[in-house]
């Protein structure tokens, strides 16, 4: 059967479907299509399924012509029907992966969607976790479901492997197609498989020896990103104490052409990945009496960050004789990075939070996001509208906090016009304040 099926991707009249159609899925489900698979794509959000079919842009950083080849091809269909998965030759499931309220894995997303996959499973389906989880979650949880619900036995009568999705949202050299792909199978001809879907489209298929293996490369992947920006969140404080900026002495060091790997310090984590994974990781630990001792310090340090940026602009406004209750600030970037309007888990929520807590009239500018959409940490603040972005505007502020540098905002107007800048994000770089004012980092 196996090596049918393979035939059938050269051939490429193996269908791929999609179930989760957000920041992952949608590049993904684009990506096979771009090389010429069918493709179908589910969710239970009827907006983006209709979106695809008309052709409407929902993630901003992904543009129209994405849509528009999607929507007007008659290999994509997009769909909230989870009857027509068994259309679908390969079933890859891109759904939430968060944490509950006690920092906890919320599995809720994966069980479900695996439960609808298992009712609808037949044999010689090919089904692939591409979210990001604790290892042994494919193992333990997924291939359990998926049996139980189909009679079906995997590695015999269907295939399934793991393989993280390694995207990252609006960043200009990488798509998900150049990015190579971690790939763990349950039992060689899962293996084989998935590893054959993937190069149709995909620059590297990277296989390892498992799914746990592969499900550990992704947690790793993340837990390095959340310990080292925490330390340079660290030394930020410390070097800020001492006069030094931390920036210079980041891109300085970044001139050694070996051993060294540059971080930036920022106002504390944000998005679906590097505040979240590692705690996955933690959790599991647990059940083999082992300690993550540097993720969890590290969290404590990146989750402090945002209390170090309220006392730095409380001193920056102090500097002009004025208290933060009652002042007006500014927030600039609500995103958690750069030229995304992606806002998960951003720290600028917190921000927001701590400076009204102080008594503080917050506002916020971010051209990504217009206006705050609903949330499910942040009720209160959807409807809010970004502010204008003209001098009398920035200017009616006392206090302008970047804590986002998109690129397209023109940091020398804002130099220009607010009196009190505090940049989180070194977008002042270069850039010289009004006259005899002050930037102050943070
Ligand atoms: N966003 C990133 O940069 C990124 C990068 C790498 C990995 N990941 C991982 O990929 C996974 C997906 O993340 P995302 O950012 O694409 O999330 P997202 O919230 O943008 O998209 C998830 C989609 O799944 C849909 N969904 C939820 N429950 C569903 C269900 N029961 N059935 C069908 N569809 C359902 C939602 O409507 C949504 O469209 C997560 O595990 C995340 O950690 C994300």
């Amino acid at each position: 059967m196996i090596n049918k099926l393979i035939e059938r991707i050269k051939e490429k009249t193996y269908t791929v479907g999609i179930i989760g159609l957000g920041y992952v899925g949608l590049p993904l489900i684009y990506t096979f299509h771009k090389e010429g698979m069918p493709v179908i794509g589910y969710d239970i959000d009827q907006s983006k399924v209709s979106n695809i079919q008309s052709g409407t842009p929902y993630i901003k950083h992904l543009g129209e012509e994405m849509m528009q080849s999607l929507s007007q091809s008659n290999r994509c269909a997009a769909t909230t029907d989870f009857s027509r998965l068994t259309e679908a030759d390969a079933v890859l499931l891109c759904v939430p992966t968060p944490l509950n309220q006690y920092r906890e894995p919320d599995m809720s997303y994966v069980i479900s969607t695996t439960e609808t996959v298992a009712h609808n499973l037949r044999e010689g389906q090919l089904v692939i976790l591409e979210s990001t989880t604790y290892p042994g979650t494919t193992e333990e949880v997924m291939i359990p479901l998926l049996e139980k619900h189909s009679g079906l036995i995997a590695g015999k009568d269907f295939y399934v492997a793991y393989s993280p999705e390694r995207e990252d949202p609006g960043n200009p050299n990488f798509n998900t197609a150049k990015i190579p792909k971690v790939v763990g199978g349950h039992g060689e001809d899962a293996l084989k498989l998935a590893q054959a879907l993937y190069d149709t489209a995909i620059v590297q298929t990277v296989p390892v020896s498992d799914t746990k293996t592969a499900e550990a490369v992704k947690i790793t992947e993340n837990v390095f990103r959340s310990v080292n920006i925490a330390l340079v969140n660290e030394l930020k404080v410390v070097y800020a104490k001492m006069g030094i900026d931390v920036h210079e002495v980041l891109d300085a060091a970044d001139t050694k052409p070996f051993g060294f790997m540059k971080f930036t310090p920022g106002p504390g984590l944000g998005g679906h990945c590097i505040p979240i994974d590692p705690f996955y990781l933690t959790w599991k630990a647990r059940e083999f009496q082992e300690n993550t001792r540097f993720i969890e310090l590290a969290g404590e340090i990146n989750t402090h960050m945002p209390q170090y940026v309220i006392e730095q602009t409380s001193n920056a406004l102090n500097t002009h004789k004025k208290a933060m209750n009652g002042s007006k600030i500014l927030l600039v970037g609500l995103a958690y990075k750069p030229n995304v309007d992606d806002m998960r888990e951003s720290p600028t929520f917190e921000l927001f939070h701590l400076l009204e807590d102080l008594g503080a009239e917050v506002a916020y500018y971010d051209p990504y996001i217009p206006t705050i959409p609903p949330t499910r940490q942040h009720a209160n603040y959807t409807g809010r509208k970004s502010t204008d972005w003209n001098e009398a505007t920035v200017a009616s502020f006392d206090a302008v906090l970047i804590s986002t540098n998109h690129s397209d905002i023109d940091y020398s107007e804002l130099a220009k016009w607010s009196d009190c800048i505090i940049d989180t994000r070194n977008a002042m770089k270069g850039i010289s304040p009004k006259n005899g004012r002050h930037i102050f980092k943070a």
